[in-house]
């Protein structure tokens, strides 16, 4: 009987010893199973290019300003404006009164792509953009290769490529622009309309179908070729949150170059700019034309949107090429 017992005890013990073991075992692999778990969910990024606009979402003064759920276009469905953003886009220019938004909305849409655009961002995209400025600082920059060789390669307004290849690229997969500074555009690339009042919704519908609209506060084209496809609309709520939340209101509204920065910000992962600033000798001129221009003044506040542009380059959420 004693024999029986102290063998009985000593399986019991080498039974608990067992237990003990395997729990120590099992509770220490699942520590670490979870520490190198929670270390990939923080690591994983949020898309597949060497750097990525949305990484790391720690940047409190980032995060204060970029809200992805900011729609940068247009459609059909998402083209109901609060009253306040309704009001102060109406403010931006003179336009008629006796128009309805709504009319204006139906007729668009009818004849533009009524689509969402650039929902598709993950851990497996890498769309690289290039922003092309108009800055003189561009000539002579030898960029052209380098532009082209993005996914995405932005212009804005006039900025032309013909004869301007070597330092410009010429490749265009998006062009914005206003009536007032339309061109024309080859079939790849996207009209992208910034639209300051209904008026100018008016004239890209006119553009395309009886071309009555000639003039606004100046005179416009009344057609231009451009893929009727690939028309796309910023969205007016973007506008303004680009004014509220990017430039905290200063000046009146955005320049064109700024909202385009925040526009590749919002549907891009990686983002180059190019053709920005003054050029070495202080001169702020366009690289095709020769006229002086002033980006500190006018209707747009310069200086706020220079230090956002150096803050976000600081960042590293955007990369600059300085030109010449
Ligand atoms: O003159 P424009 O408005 O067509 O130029 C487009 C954009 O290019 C501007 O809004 C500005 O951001 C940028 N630009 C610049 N320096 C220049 C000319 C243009 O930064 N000398």
């Amino acid at each position: 009987m004693t024999v029986f017992n102290h063998l009985e005890r000593h399986y019991v013990g080498l039974f608990l010893s067992a237990m003990i073991i395997y729990f120590l075992v099992y509770t220490q692999t699942s520590i670490v199973l979870f520490s190198v778990r929670s270390e990939n969910v923080f690591l994983e990024s949020s898309c597949s290019c060497k750097t990525c606009v949305m990484d790391p979402m720690d940047d409190d003064w980032f995060v204060y300003r970029y809200n992805p759920s900011v729609s940068p276009l247009l459609n059909r469905k998402n083209s109901e404006l609060p009253q306040d953003t309704y009001n102060w886009w109406l403010g931006l220019q003179r336009s008629s009164l006796n128009v309805s938004y709504t009319k204006v909305m139906d007729q668009l849409f009818s004849l533009f792509p009524d689509e969402e655009h650039y929902s598709d961002g993950g851990p497996d995209r890498c769309r690289t953009c290039a922003v092309v400025g108009n800055s003189g600082n561009l000539v002579g920059s030898h960029y052209g290769g380098l532009i082209d060789f993005h996914d995405v390669v932005i212009r804005i307004n006039k900025g032309p490529t013909k004869g301007y290849e070597k330092d410009v690229g010429s490749k265009t997969t998006h062009r914005i622009l206003y009536p007032e500074s339309a061109v024309d555009l080859d079939n790849s690339t996207h009209l992208v309309l910034f639209p300051f009042k209904i008026l100018d919704m008016q004239w890209l519908i006119s553009s395309f179908t009886t071309g009555h609209i000639t003039r606004t506060y100046m005179p416009v084209r009344p057609t231009i070729n451009a893929n009727i496809d690939k028309v796309m609309i910023l969205h007016p709520g973007f506008i303004k949150y680009v004014y509220d939340s990017w430039l905290h209101r200063r000046g009146r509204y955005p320049s064109t170059g700024f909202i385009t920065l925040i526009f590749a910000l919002h549907i891009c992962d990686e983002v180059n700019i190019f053709g920005f600033g003054a050029s070495s000798d202080g001169t702020w001129h366009h690289y095709f034309d020769k006229t002086k221009m002033n980006y500190k003044g006018g209707p747009h506040g310069g200086d706020h949107e220079n230090k956002t542009m150096h803050e976000l380059l600081q960042r590293n959420k955007i990369s600059l090429y300085k030109g010449y």
